[in-house]
């Protein structure tokens, strides 16, 4: 997709204006935030680059609606999270957001099915576990869904926390350093199935990674440093600065 500035307010899924986040700390407050400003079209991919404890994580918090702001505006999917109650918050989540952790976040003692069928219960999804099954095929784990987390490899956690991520259609899929647990080969299956869900269901997808190449697939990079956007880019060609500069 173009520069997002060019694209439509309709089709922007994340919408941050000068977000800020202060939290309190033995040694006083902490500004983690310093006024963040990013918009992400539909179907865009982009990556978030910088350093350890730049923000990143809690920057794809607030988009989730998992964090809320000190000041600033958040909408995502067209929804000012603002103001939304927990409740609403909880809703909105299970309607437009999937996350994917480094850690893949499986509950242990729930088959691969169950995993991915119970969000959708939740939801009222009459369809969980036929939606649950489609989902396991999609990720290539038809074989594999009544195996437990512990029986099954890194690989393939992950990929059943994909099929949870993308169960409920979601318009945002947040990735959070999801190889950051695999081997190369592994991971880099992971991400080709990843990439090619988003774009098959078009879903934006925004991918925190230290690693450039992986960066590199995106539309776009951004890299966050103490806090702040320090460097932004439309398009390809320009990546290679944002990521020789040190991921
Ligand atoms: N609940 C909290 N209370 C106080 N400080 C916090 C809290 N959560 C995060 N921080 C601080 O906020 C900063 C940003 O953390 P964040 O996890 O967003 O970094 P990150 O860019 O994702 O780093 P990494 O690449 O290591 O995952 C860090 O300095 C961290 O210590
Ligand atoms: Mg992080």
């Amino acid at each position: 997709m173009a520069n997002s500035d060019a694209v439509s307010r309709g089709d922007l899924i994340v919408e941050l204006a000068d977000v800020h986040l202060k939290l309190a700390s033995a040694a006083g407050p902490v500004n983690i935030l310093r006024g963040i400003d990013l918009s992400v079209g539909r179907g865009e991919t982009v990556s978030v680059v910088g350093p350890s404890g730049s923000g990143k994580s809690t920057m794809m918090m607030i988009m989730a609606g998992l964090e809320r702001p000190t000041s600033g505006l958040v909408r995502v999917a067209g929804h000012d999270l603002g103001g939304m109650d927990e409740d609403k918050l909880a809703r909105f989540r299970r309607d437009h957001v999937g996350i994917v952790f480094q850690a893949f976040h499986l509950i242990p003692t729930m088959t691969a099915l169950e995993n991915v069928a119970i969000p959708l219960e939740f939801a009222g999804r009459r369809d969980a576990f036929e939606r649950a099954h489609a989902g396991l095929e999609a990720v290539g784990l038809k074989h594999r869904t009544t195996h437990y987390p512990g029986q099954l490899s890194g690989g393939e956690q992950q990929r059943v926390a994909l099929a949870r991520a993308f169960s409920s259609e979601p318009s945002l899929l947040l990735a959070d350093e999801p190889t950051g647990n695999l081997d190369g080969e592994t991971g880099a299956q992971v991400i080709r199935l990843m990439f090619d869900l988003a774009k098959n269901r078009g879903a934006t997808l925004v991918l925190i990674t230290h690693d450039p190449a992986l960066a590199a697939r995106c539309d776009r990079a951004i890299r966050l440093v103490d806090g702040l956007i320090e460097s932004r880019d439309g398009t390809k060609a320009n990546l290679r600065p944002i990521l020789a500069s040190g991921v």
